[in-house]
């Protein structure tokens, strides 16, 4: 028996084994399984995945997968780092960081970034953000005076790399802002290949790295502002026990993560207010209330609870991190059914964001479903965002303070009037995204 015979007889006798409890599977092509497909659409393979039940099995290639969207699955998945590792998905793109990172190098990156996710600092650098936001604005008003159609979650892509990075150390120059939402999808769609079977890099996606890295660079050595409290590119640069060949791989995880995931965020609010228009009447009505003609300041954030609502429940409707990845450490249960070790299992964050076992009529945008008694009695791993455990985010805070404030600046100056009504055509990458962005027109709002 040659190697390949030797692989497949193992294989075929784990695939045939009776186990207690088995999954139901997700019936693939004979030798890919569902590879091609996922490579491309993921989002497409996990939805299909979904409506088979709470733990599903599908193979990519001959290795079996595990999707999950039970939140009593989920909680063991995300609390227990011995059970379950974070999966390295993102490194061809990201390299190694607190991201990719597990165990104690894990712990020595979360501790080291965590000064500048400080509520103190948080608040400062959100501060900051809306300054930047209404001289960025001036841009977006100009849009609404010719009446040019934009691309809403382009734009707010360019609006963050302008307005939110500086506040980790980095200056793009306007053409670097013009070329990164490009850049950015184009480096996640070739990362997830590589991780679903490898894709070598194309001459786009080798100009677009270097753009990056070239962006990284020139904030290495530029010097640090001596009236501000120190970024976290300072801070590592200043730290002499981190070698200067792995400041990139920690810098590219800041420089995308306050650039991607925020204005995504933001955009999909403006397509869920679209939709549902009372809602946004009924927010406008209350940053009238509360602000007047004032810009937001994070103090006033307090004050407008509406608006918090209506991005927790877009972040419910359609999180822009939509699945995670584990992997198994040892032979585990999820559910009863039998993993395992060395299994990679996804789970599914927009599927159980509407499982109607725990979501009444899920499919309805209903920010009054985050009033404070009825998050009381929500399961604990149903809403899951910004994940849960000790690999939560670290940037929940400052996303939520950079979006809501936007948000705020924006509908107190804009009207939107979609150029594409219906249903967005998502597709999930690493990121959830509308394929066709967020299209519309800006109308102007006189006070
Ligand atoms: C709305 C915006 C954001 C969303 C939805 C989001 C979502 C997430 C999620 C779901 C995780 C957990 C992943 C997992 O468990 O596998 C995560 C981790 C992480 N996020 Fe965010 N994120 C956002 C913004 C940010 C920002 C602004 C930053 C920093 C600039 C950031 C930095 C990180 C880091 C460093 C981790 C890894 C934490 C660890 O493993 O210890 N995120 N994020």
């Amino acid at each position: 028996m040659n190697f390949v015979e030797h692989m497949s007889a193992m294989y075929r006798s784990w695939r045939d084994r009776e186990p207690i409890n088995s999954a139901p599977v997700l019936p693939g092509m004979k030798v890919l399984g569902h590879l091609p497909t996922f490579r491309s659409n993921a989002f497409a393979v996990l939805s299909e995945a979904s409506t088979l039940g709470d733990v599903v099995r599908f193979d990519l290639l001959h290795t079996p997968v595990f999707f999950v969207k039970h939140p009593d699955a989920v909680g063991p998945m995300l609390d227990s780092q011995e059970l379950w590792l974070r999966g390295e998905g993102l490194q061809p793109l990201l390299g190694r960081n607190v991201l990719s990172m597990n165990g104690a190098e894990w712990q020595a990156s979360r501790t080291f970034a965590q000064p500048t996710f400080h509520p103190k600092m948080t608040d400062l650098v959100a501060q900051d953000f809306v300054q930047r936001a209404i001289t960025y604005l001036d841009k977006w008003h100009s849009w609404a005076r010719s009446q040019t159609e934009v691309d809403l979650a382009r734009e707010a892509i360019c609006l963050f790399t302008q307005c939110a990075t500086p506040a980790f150390g980095f200056r793009f120059l306007p053409e670097e802002t013009e070329a990164f939402p490009a850049a950015i999808l184009r480096l996640q769609q070739w990362a997830f290949a590589a991780l679903a079977g490898g894709k070598r890099r194309s001459r786009k996606v080798s100009q677009d790295m270097a753009m990056l890295d070239g962006i990284i660079e020139r904030s290495l050595n530029r010097p640090p502002a001596t009236d501000q409290p120190p970024t976290y590119l300072d801070r590592l640069r200043q730290d002499h026990s981190i070698p200067r060949d792995s400041l990139r791989d920690h810098l590219m995880l800041m420089l995308i993560a306050s650039s991607d995931n925020p204005p995504n965020t933001f955009a999909f609010v403006i397509k869920a207010l679209l939709d549902n228009p009372e809602w946004e009447e009924a927010a406008r009505a209350e940053i009238a209330d509360v602000l007047g003609d004032e810009p937001p300041t994070v103090a006033s954030l307090e004050s407008l609870p509406l608006l918090s609502r209506i991005v927790d429940e877009t972040l419910r409707y359609y999180p822009p991190v939509w699945m995670l990845a584990r992997h198994s450490t040892r032979d585990v249960e999820l559910l009863e059914h039998h993993i395992p070790a060395g299994t990679m299992a996804l789970i599914g964050t927009y599927f159980i964001h509407r499982h109607p076992e725990f979501w009444e009529d899920p499919e309805q945008f209903n920010p009054d479903r985050f009033l404070p008694h009825r998050e009381a009695e929500r399961h604990r791993y149903a809403y899951l965002p910004f994940g849960s455990g000790p690999r939560r985010c670290i940037g929940s805070r400052i996303a939520l303070q950079e979006v809501r404030l936007l948000l705020a600046l924006f509908l107190q100056r804009f009207r939107v009037i979609p150029t594409h009504t219906g249903p967005l055509p998502l597709n999930g990458i690493f990121a959830l995204r509308s394929t066709i962005g967020v299209p519309c027109l800006l109308q102007e709002l006189t006070s």
